[in-house]
C-alpha cells in the first residue's frame, strides 16, 4: 500500500511574513495525519520553513537542485546545502523550469542522480502539452521523458524517487485532467517503470495540475494516483488542507466532495 504524498509547490511567491503566516497555520500536526506532506518554498526560505515546520509532520522540499555537488557553478544550489538545511526532497524537472530556464531531458536525469545521490526524495515531473495530447503522442513524451531519467539511474536506487505527472495544458489554467485521464497516464507510467526492472508498485505517483480543494477528492480515489503536486492551492492554507484532508480520507464538513 503506497502511503499518499501531498506537495505544495509555492513557485516564486512569498516573503518572510507572509510565510510565517502560513505556516504558522500548519503548526497542529493534523495536515500529515496518515499521509506525507511536504512544501517547495523558493531556496531563500527553506530555513525558515523547516524551522517553522519543525513539529509539524511536514517535510521541506526545494523546486530545483543543481546537477553539480560543489565547485565553480556560480549561482547553483547542490543537494548536500539543502540536505544541510533540512529539506528531505525536491522538485526536478517541472515543466517550467524545462519551458523556460533549459531543463531538458539529459539536465533533469542528471539532477535526479545528483538529488539520489545526497539522499533528496526527487519529484520527477513529466507531462505533455495540449496539443502533444490532440496528436495522440501524450504517452511518447511521457516515456521519452521517464527514459532519459531511468537510463541514468540504478533501478535498486529508485524506491524513493516520485513521479509527479503534470500535463502541461492542466498547469495554472483551472484546466484539470479528469481522473480517468489521469488513472490511464498513471497506470502507463507505473508499468514504464516496471518495464526497467524498477519496483513500479512501490512508486508513489503523483498528478499535478490545478488540484484544488473540489477536484482533489476524486482524483485521489483512482488507484494508481497517490497524492498530488500542488501549486495555486497550496498558498492558500484552507484549500491545502482541504486537499491533505481527502488525501487522508478525512472529511471534514465543507471539505470534500462537494460536487
Ligand atoms: P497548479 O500548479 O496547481 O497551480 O496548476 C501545479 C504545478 O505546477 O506543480
Amino acid at each position: 500500500m503506497r502511503r499518499k504524498l501531498v506537495v505544495g509547490n509555492w513557485k516564486l511567491h512569498g516573503s518572510t511574513a507572509r510565510n510565517e503566516a502560513l505556516l504558522l497555520q500548519f503548526q497542529d500536526g493534523r495536515l500529515a495525519d496518515g499521509i506525507d506532506v511536504a512544501v517547495c518554498p523558493p531556496f531563500t526560505y527553506l530555513q525558515q520553513a523547516v524551522g517553522l515546520l519543525a513539529e509539524s509532520g511536514v517535510s521541506v522540499g526545494a523546486q530545483d537542485v543543481s546537477a553539480f555537488h560543489r565547485g565553480a557553478y556560480t549561482g547553483e544550489i547542490s543537494g548536500e546545502m539543502l540536505v544541510d538545511l533540512g529539506c528531505s526532497c525536491v522538485i526536478v524537472g517541472h515543466s517550467e523550469r524545462r519551458s523556460l530556464f533549459g531543463d531538458t531531458d539529459p539536465v533533469v536525469a542528471r539532477k535526479v542522480v545528483a538529488a539520489l545521490e545526497t539522499g533528496l526524495t526527487p519529484i520527477l515531473c513529466v507531462g505533455e502539452t495540449q496539443s502533444q495530447r490532440e496528436s495522440g503522442l501524450a504517452e511518447q513524451v511521457v516515456a521519452a521523458q521517464l527514459e532519459s531519467v531511468m537510463a541514468c539511474v540504478d533501478v535498486n536506487r529508485l524506491d524513493h524517487m516520485v513521479v509527479a505527472y503534470e500535463p502541461i495544458w492542466a498547469i495554472g489554467t483551472g484546466l484539470t485532467a479528469t481522473p480517468e485521464q489521469a488513472q490511464v497516464m498513471h497506470v502507463f507510467i507505473r508499468r514504464f517503470i516496471e518495464s526497467t526492472g524498477a519496483d513500479g508498485q512501490s512508486i508513489r505517483i503523483l498528478y499535478g495540475g490545478s488540484v484544488n480543494s473540489a477536484n482533489a477528492a476524486s482524483l485521489f480515489d483512482e488507484c494508481d494516483i497517490d497524492g498530488a503536486l500542488v501549486g495555486g492551492a497550496s498558498l492558500d492554507f484552507e484549500s491545502f488542507r482541504a486537499i491533505c484532508a481527502a488525501a487522508s480520507g478525512v472529511v471534514r464538513q465543507g471539505d470534500l466532495r462537494r460536487v
